[in-house]
């Protein structure tokens, strides 16, 4: 499957130098990570957790940017500004976003191929509601959030995605999806790229796994077939909890 990645999505969670310091305390635990690791932080955090991550092996990311090069957007973010800093990854279309800032799929293909022009890797989230899930809904949805977000984007340059499944009801929530589930719905949006792009683009596809991961969780999941990664939100806060989290990606 896809290269194993796990992310933390710090959301709007410390200051520049709380995330400074939650960055230093990581990097000893962190040295002999068998995975890529990456550090989503808010924007103001971006300079400050850079320097304190330079010459390790993990890498920047932001949670958003804004699919224009530049202009008259009050109060965006452009992808030269997040790469001048070091940022190679960006998540994009989290269900946070997509629920309180009008994030739809037309501004998350916009922004997954502005991502993708300009170098960045988008970290792409996909996930259905509780309603949507009990409702038998889940698979038809999810596939087509992802024809939506990759609309346009090329078989080569699909292999340089990441797609991170969120079940909504499982965010922030304490209420992980099982490992089947989790598993299952992954293998959909596996099948879904393999329809878009070949078998062989669906299969370097790395697709995480997001939804109250933790320290306990992440075996179970890390150990499932199609699942190649995580993105962590609450505990991505806490240092050796992520720490456990990549030696459990690691194995
Ligand atoms: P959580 O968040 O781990 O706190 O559930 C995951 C996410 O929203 O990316």
């Amino acid at each position: 499957m896809g290269r194993t990645i796990i992310a933390g999505n710090w959301k709007m969670n410390l200051t520049p130098s709380q995330g400074a310091a939650l960055a230093e305390e990581l990097l000893p635990k962190l040295e002999n990570a068998g995975c890529e690791i990456v550090l989503c932080v808010p924007y103001v955090d971006l300079a400050a957790v850079a320097q304190a991550i330079k010459g390790s092996k993990i890498r920047l990311g932001a949670q958003n940017l804004h699919f224009k090069a530049s202009g008259a957007y009050t109060g965006e973010i452009s992808a030269a500004m997040l790469k001048e800093l070091g940022v190679e990854y960006v998540i994009i279309g989290h269900s946070e976003r997509r629920q309180y800032f009008a994030e739809s799929d037309e501004t998350v293909n916009l922004k997954t191929l502005f991502a993708l022009e300009n170098g960045l890797i988008p970290i792409v989230c996909v996930g259905e509601s509780l309603a949507q899930r009990e409702g038998g809904q889940t698979d038809a949805f999810v596939a087509g959030q992802v024809r939506a977000a990759l609309k346009g984007v090329s078989a080569e340059a699909a292999k340089g995605v990441v797609l991170a499944y969120e079940p909504i009801w499982a965010i922030g929530t304490g209420k992980v999806a099982s490992n089947e589930q989790a598993d299952e719905t992954i293998g959909v949006i596996r099948q879904t790229l393999a329809a878009l792009y070949g078998q062989e683009a669906a299969q370097s596809v790395t697709i995480q796994y997001g939804g109250s991961m933790n320290a306990q969780n992440a075996e179970g999941l890390m150990a499932m077939p199609q699942i190649d990664g995580g993105l962590i939100g609450g505990a991505a806060l806490k240092a050796e909890d992520f720490a456990v989290i990549v030696r459990a990606a690691s194995r």
